[in-house]
């Protein structure tokens, strides 16, 4: 139908008698002349419609936005001073002998270039905001990176193998979704949260290298950077080590950002374990880019007057920290209200501080609500272990490690982007020596850190029982400008390991062959030494395009209170579907979505 794209015609084209099809963009009437700008997936052409064409010029006159054209027409230079240097096409323009409305549209609900949409109604006519331009470059960034990685694994001797949607459920941790069996009344797959097991299997099966850029699924609460189905690109190697996995998966990473944005990034990208992160930022997925760092004050906390530190550095797993804000001092009473109901979200029960006005003053140099409960001893040494200066302020936590982490690690990168203290750099970091297990206080046991399959550190395995809360695994988490963008392990690969993890993690012997049996069994022929990860495909791309939210870069996503606003589901089913997959609903409330 078309000769060219609109977005592509340009100088080289002047003179030449071009058909063009897409979407009525904008339609301006120009004292007797009227333009349309044109548009599809390659950009915006501006078309002139002449009244001299009296046919040509009735129809543009109809043409509303978002009508479906076909324009043929002359290339031609635009006049002088008309040019539009920020857009490709803006030298030219084309000079309509034919249009055509291939359809005709309602009026949009909302104007596609307006730039403070709401997300609701974005999601509800999700098919006119894929029109948008931005949208159209999220998509097809999406499609570069998942090309330029899948290149780079083919290259390196992987195959890509696809497992099965409709499974027994995978402990990954989070809640699964279920679908009923109508030939096995009552019983129940679950979507995958991840290829897990399946991976493993392909392992044990000799495929020696997978990959699959698959969906996952879990039911868990949403954030910009969660969704209930999302994709992985999901990776397993056999007989390699964890150095050897993170150093093909790196390169990976910097070969699909040197392709798909010109970008260089670190060789190697740094390490951290586990526990330094913690303790320097609060945080097991630390934002690189901003450069200032928690201090540990638990041990010079443990005998002051002020019963709050006190107190909380006497925990078995309290904290005392701070975090020095270099000309933090300049906040004013409001900021740092502002910033104490900040804290507050992340169970923090108040943001103590000190504003550090004039060092050589000694205490009279510093104003605080809490120096007056400190021994001077205690100040002293709190100043000097995060090293203030004069017009900093320093903020304290003191609570369980876990309040006080959350806390002043959201605030560490709140503040450091807020106030310039942030690099703009591509800042990957691999995490590393993670704990095994943490303890669940709810459920009063140990659960797993990553998943009951990841190998623990050589050396480690009599702690599984003996110490579970000091034994550290093989897991790495790849993070990027504070993001986890992927994780994964060595596995497990001798039955006898598995089954000291799931001891320490109280699974019995009998609900481990219930769950797990196919893998403890695959495990005992002849099972190689395995490992990967995967990376979340959603969240690189929204990085890498900028995005605030993964949802901008999937086509279909959810809201986040999980329902689709386009298509209405999740939605009500009849009362015969429901027979026969045996379900009886009671009496439910059917809750209709805001
Ligand atoms: P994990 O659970 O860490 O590991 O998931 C791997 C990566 O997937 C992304 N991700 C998500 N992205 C969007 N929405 C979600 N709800 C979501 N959950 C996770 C993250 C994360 O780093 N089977 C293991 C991998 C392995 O051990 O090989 C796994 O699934 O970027
Ligand atoms: P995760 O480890 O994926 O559960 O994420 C924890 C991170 O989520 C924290 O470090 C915070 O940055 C962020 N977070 C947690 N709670 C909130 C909240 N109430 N509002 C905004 N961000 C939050």
């Amino acid at each position: 139908m078309r000769s060219h794209y609109c977005g592509q015609v340009n100088r080289d084209h002047l003179a030449q008698t071009v058909t063009l099809c897409g979407w009525a963009h904008r339609r301006r009437d120009h004292g007797g002349v009227i333009f349309i700008d044109l548009r599809d997936r390659e950009g915006l052409v501006q078309v002139v419609c002449d009244p001299q064409h009296a046919a040509t010029f009735a129809t543009a006159e109809t043409i509303r936005s978002e009508f479906v054209l076909k324009i043929t027409g002359r290339v031609r230079a635009r006049p002088d001073g008309t040019e539009n240097p920020n857009l490709p096409t803006g030298a030219i323009e084309v000079i309509a002998d034919e249009i055509e409305i291939l359809n005709p549209s309602l009026t949009p609900p909302f104007q596609l270039d307006d730039e403070n949409l709401s997300e609701n109604i974005r999601l509800t006519y999700r098919y006119l905001d894929l029109r948008r331009p931005p949208m159209q470059a999220n998509m097809r960034l999406r499609y570069k990176v998942a090309k330029a990685m899948r290149d780079f694994l083919d290259t390196n001797g992987f195959i890509e193998l696809e497992t099965p949607m409709l499974t027994r459920s995978t402990p990954e941790g989070a809640r699964d979704y279920l679908v009923p069996s109508r030939i096995h009344a009552g019983m129940f797959f679950a979507l995958p949260q991840s290829p897990q097991l399946f991976k493993q299997l392909l392992m044990v099966a000799g495929f020696d290298r997978y990959f699959q850029i698959t969906k996952c699924f879990r039911d868990e609460d949403l954030r910009a950077d969660r969704q209930p189905e999302f994709t992985q690109v999901d990776i397993e190697t056999s007989f390699m080590s964890e150095a050897e996995i993170t150093g093909m998966v790196e390169a990976m990473i910097r070969d699909m950002f040197k392709r798909v944005q010109g970008v260089d990034l670190p060789d190697p990208f740094p390490r951290m374990t586990y526990a330094d992160a913690m303790a320097r930022y609060g945080s097991d997925k630390p934002d690189m880019r901003v450069n200032l760092e928690l201090t540990e004050l638990t041990d010079v906390m443990r005998e002051v007057e002020f019963k709050v530190f006190r107190e909380a550095a006497n925990l078995k797993d309290g904290r005392v920290a701070c975090l020095r804000v270099p000309k933090g001092g300049e906040l004013s009473r409001k900021d740092i209200d502002d910033l104490t109901e900040f804290a507050k979200i992340y169970g923090a029960k108040g943001l103590a501080y000190i504003k550090v006005n004039e060092l050589a003053k000694g205490m009279e140099g510093l104003q605080s609500p809490i120096v007056k409960f400190l021994p001077e001893a205690a100040i002293k040494e709190t100043l000097s272990r995060c090293g203030a200066q004069d017009g900093d302020i320093v903020f304290f936590g003191a609570d369980r490690a876990k309040i006080v982490n959350d806390t002043l690690g959201a605030l560490r990168v709140k503040i450091g982007h807020e106030r310039g203290h942030a690099v703009k750099e591509w800042k990957p970091l691999w995490v590393v020596d993670f704990p095994m297990f943490e303890y669940d206080d709810q459920a009063d046991r140990w659960v797993a850190l990553h998943h009951p399959f990841t190998a623990p550190m050589l050396g480690h395995e009599d702690m599984l029982t003996s110490d579970p809360g000091k034994a550290l695994s093989r897991a790495y988490d790849l993070v990027l400008n504070g993001w986890e963008v992927g994780g994964g392990s060595v596995r497990i690969h001798q039955e006898a390991v598995q089954s000291k993890v799931f001891r320490a993690l109280k699974i019995s012997p009998e609900e481990a062959q219930e769950k797990f049996g196919f893998l403890l069994d695959a495990l005992q022929y002849g099972a190689p030494p395995h490992g990967g990860l995967a990376f979340g495909l959603d969240r690189l791309v929204a990085l890498m395009a900028g995005a605030e939210s993964i949802r901008d870069v999937i086509a279909f996503p959810k809201t986040q209170r999980a329902n689709d606003l386009m298509t209405q589901a999740p939605n009500t089913v009849s009362e015969a579907q429901l027979k026969e997959l045996h379900i009886r609903l009671r009496q439910v409330e059917v809750k209709t979505q805001s």
